[in-house]
């Protein structure tokens, strides 16, 4: 596990990219893929991402959960990258949304699909972006929930009743996530950074980002104060 303590935007910013840059650049393929993140943590890396050194066409990119919204609406985390997605170059063919047209439980069937066509019937992300809510969510994993301890067997779920608006969703579970190369969780502001500070100092928690723990991978922890 890596814990990286930032005390600045700029300091958090650069420390994510580098990560990001790490992370691609690694790849043992031509072709890589990273999974994005919604809420508000990785915003300003979003922002630095068309600065990078990132060879983007061979960058596909997904998304760890989504919202089941249309995508031209403000809470779809599709919606909130695609202003990004003018600034880099990364083809049409390599951006893979997330079906919000179909019910959560045939978009969520469609999308391991898909992961699974590109990635194999084991897919490991070469990076896996996070956030962390404040009540100690992660992608759309929530507390007492079956999904957020991490007892389920499935890699992509729907979620039909979640705690934060909007409440149908999408989401990997923990079990596609630990099996990334890489994962990147961003926990920026408070009361996220001292649940997750009094955490890794060793006090109990069953939040569902307790469950986080990269198998054979990196686990980096980005925080900001
Ligand atoms: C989502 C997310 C979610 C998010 C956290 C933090 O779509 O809701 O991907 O896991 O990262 O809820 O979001 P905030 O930073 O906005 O609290």
């Amino acid at each position: 596990m890596n814990i990286l303590r930032t005390h600045s935007t700029a300091e958090y910013t650069q420390n994510g990219i580098q990560i990001i840059e790490k992370a691609l650049a690694a790849s043992t393929d031509t072709i890589c893929h990273l999974a994005l993140a919604g809420g508000s943590s990785p915003l300003p890396i979003y922002e630095s991402l068309p600065q990078a050194s990132i060879n983007w066409p061979n960058v596909h990119l997904w998304w760890s959960d989504e919202r089941m919204v249309p995508h031209d609406q403000s809470d779809s985390n599709f919606h909130q990258f695609n202003h990004f997605l003018q600034s880099i170059p990364t083809p049409s063919t390599n951006i893979h949304a997330v079906q919000t047209s179909l019910s959560p439980s045939s978009a969520a069937t469609a999308y391991t699909s898909e992961i699974q066509s590109h990635l194999g019937p084991l897919p490991q992300f070469d990076l896996i972006l996070l956030g962390i809510g404040p009540d100690g969510h992660t992608a759309s994993l929530f507390p007492d929930t079956p999904e957020g301890q991490n007892t389920v067997d499935e890699y992509i779920i729907p979620v039909l009743n979640s705690p934060k608006p909007p409440p149908q969703r999408i989401t990997f579970t923990f079990k596609l996530i630990n099996q990334a190369k890489n994962i990147l969780v961003t926990v920026k502001d408070q009361p996220r950074v001292a649940t997750v500070e009094a955490w890794l100092n060793g006090q109990p928690s069953n939040r569902p980002f307790t469950h986080l723990s990269a198998n054979n991978g990196n686990l980096y922890w980005l925080i900001s104060d």
